[in-house]
């Protein structure tokens, strides 16, 4: 397979740092300017050369107009919608309107007001690339994980709706579901299901593993590798879709295994 991203421009929310950085430096590997917002300064000034970083939280869409509006003036070819928060884990009982809100308002809202900024200059171009990152736990429920579920689910029909708006205009939309990545974000997610459940962190990593059928968690390379084949002519014909990298989730939570 050959990609060339020469003379593409990209933006990647979230992008200092997790899996928004190795999806940055992926597409900057293959030519791309790449531009990415992050809400930790440190690492948006730490970037590597030929990737643009500003301090935006994707949350606020003033803040957002105000990054996405001059990068876009000069036209975009991709649009990673990266940025999602674990939010709370807790019964739903015991869950705060406001942290509801962040969750959704962050995994959600942010890719509404990202994508609206980057579909006039698409639309004018006749061609694009729009990738929202949905989850396991977007076509799948999880207890005490209700925000999350919620609005990774939202994600995958944003994701389905933009593809029909806009396959008439050469663009492409399509969500991808990571299953669990290793990393520092699933250490702490582990972490705030075994406190939720009163059981061990171990426990909880062998019941995530427990539910996938190739026993396996995945590396942040291969859903960038994921997003790039998305962002390359090889996959002209693929729009509207959720495409998980997981080894094949069966259920998030084993009925049983959390005793
Ligand atoms: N890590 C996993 O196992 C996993 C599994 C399935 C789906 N996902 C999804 O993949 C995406 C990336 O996850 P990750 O593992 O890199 O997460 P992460 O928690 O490691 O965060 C990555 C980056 O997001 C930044 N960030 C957080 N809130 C932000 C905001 N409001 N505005 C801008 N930047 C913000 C952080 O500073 C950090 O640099 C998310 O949408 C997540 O839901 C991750």
């Amino acid at each position: 397979m050959r990609t060339d991203l020469s003379g593409q421009r990209a933006v990647v929310t979230a992008g200092a740092g997790g899996l928004g950085l190795v999806i940055a430096n992926t597409l900057r590997r293959e030519g791309a300017d790449v531009y990415v917002c992050d809400v930790v300064p440190e690492a948006v000034h730490s970037l590597p050369d030929g990737i643009f970083g500003s301090v935006v939280d994707v949350a606020d869409p003033e803040a957002v107009d105000a990054w996405l509006v001059p990068i876009v003036s000069d036209g975009v070819d991709i649009l990673v919608n990266n940025a999602g928060i674990a939010g709370p884990t807790a019964p739903i009982e015991d869950i705060t309107t406001d942290d509801w809100q962040r969750c959704l308002r962050v995994d959600l809202d942010a890719m509404f007001f990202t994508a609206r900024r980057v579909i006039p200059p698409m639309k004018a171009a006749g061609k694009g690339v729009i990738i929202n990152l949905s989850s396991t736990a977007g076509f799948l429920g999880m207890p005490h994980r209700s925000p999350y579920v919620a609005a990774k689910f939202a994600v995958v029909g944003l994701t389905k709706t933009m593809a029909m708006e806009l396959g008439p205009h050469g663009i492409r939309v399509n969500a991808i579901a990571p299953g669990s990545i290793n990393g520092e974000r699933m250490d702490r997610v582990i972490a705030a299901h075994a406190k939720s459940d009163g059981i061990t962190e171990e426990h909880v990593r062998r019941m995530y593993t427990l539910g996938v059928s190739m026993a396996s968690f995945v590396e942040s390379d291969e859903i960038a590798d994921m997003i790039l084949y998305l962002t390359s002519d090889h996959a002209r014909s693929i729009s509207g879709q959720l495409l998980a990298v997981d080894g094949h989730t069966e259920t998030l939570y084993p009925r049983g295994f959390s005793d």
